[in-house]
């Protein structure tokens, strides 16, 4: 069996990193689009795209060409949502790591090495309540595709879990998409429970039906 090691984050992991958040970024238009097709109001813009030119002007081509269009249109949304949330993190919190996360209380950054090879990461945020309760946001989980299923995302769970613990906190907290299927799945399967839903607020977002999805780990025994 493949030995793991979570480390802190190193200089050195830089371009392995940026690359793993961008491709696991990459990853959820697609689900996006599929998603945004089982939605009854596009199917209605999908098939007024189809009749209108049709009944109007008599064309077939432009009644094609409109479906296209809307099919586009509909992958672009999810695109432009994932594309430019990992822009913003790059530009963000990931531009310089060791500042953001290493030399501040209640942050960290962790990466995971199976047989020596970077395969994964997540990292740690203080999070306040408006009650002012003290939790750690767990946040940039990614494991490399080809190591998936092997409980490499768990581990990193459980790094975020005891970090969280030591400090003090409550509870781990985060947030998703509905989307990111893998990822809702793997958090409740340690333990984590969905707080609530809510609507993006953008109108493509809506359009493909984007909606965040907050959870939250109760640390037992926490003080
Ligand atoms: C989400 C992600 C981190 C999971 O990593 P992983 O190492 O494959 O997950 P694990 O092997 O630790 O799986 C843990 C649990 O989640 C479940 N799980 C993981 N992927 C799943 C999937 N696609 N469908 C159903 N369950 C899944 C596993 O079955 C396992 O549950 P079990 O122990 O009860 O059997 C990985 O798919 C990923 O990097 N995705 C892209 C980036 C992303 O979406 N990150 C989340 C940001 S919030």
């Amino acid at each position: 069996m493949a030995t793991l090691i979570v480390r802190q984050y190193k200089h050195s992991d830089f371009p392995a990193v940026k690359k793993l958040f961008i491709e696991g970024c990459q990853e959820h238009p697609s689900t996006t689009f599929y998603q945004a097709l089982r939605l009854p109001h596009n199917w209605l813009l999908v098939i007024l795209g189809f009749l209108l030119p049709l009944v109007t002007i008599g064309s077939i081509l432009l009644a094609i060409l409109d479906v296209v269009v809307v099919l586009v249109v509909l992958w672009l949304c999810g695109r432009k949502f994932f594309y430019s949330y990992a822009a913003h993190t790059l530009a963000g919190d990931m531009k310089d790591i060791p500042k953001y996360y290493l030399q501040r209380e209640g942050y960290n950054f962790w990466v995971v090495e199976s047989d020596g090879e970077f395969v994964g990461m997540v990292a740690a945020t203080p999070s306040f309540l408006p009650g002012g309760e003290k939790n750690t946001e767990l946040k940039r989980m990614c494991v490399i595709r080809s190591h998936r299923g092997k409980g490499i995302a768990k581990v990193l769970c459980r790094t975020v879990i005891e970090f969280a613990r030591k400090k003090g906190c409550k509870a781990v907290v985060l947030s998703t998409t509905t989307v990111q299927t893998s990822a809702t799945h793997m958090y409740r399967s340690v333990g984590f429970r969905c707080t609530h839903i809510s609507y993006m607020t953008g109108f493509t977002e809506r359009l493909v039906k984007l909606q965040w999805i907050y959870f939250r780990y109760d640390i037992p025994n926490s003080k």
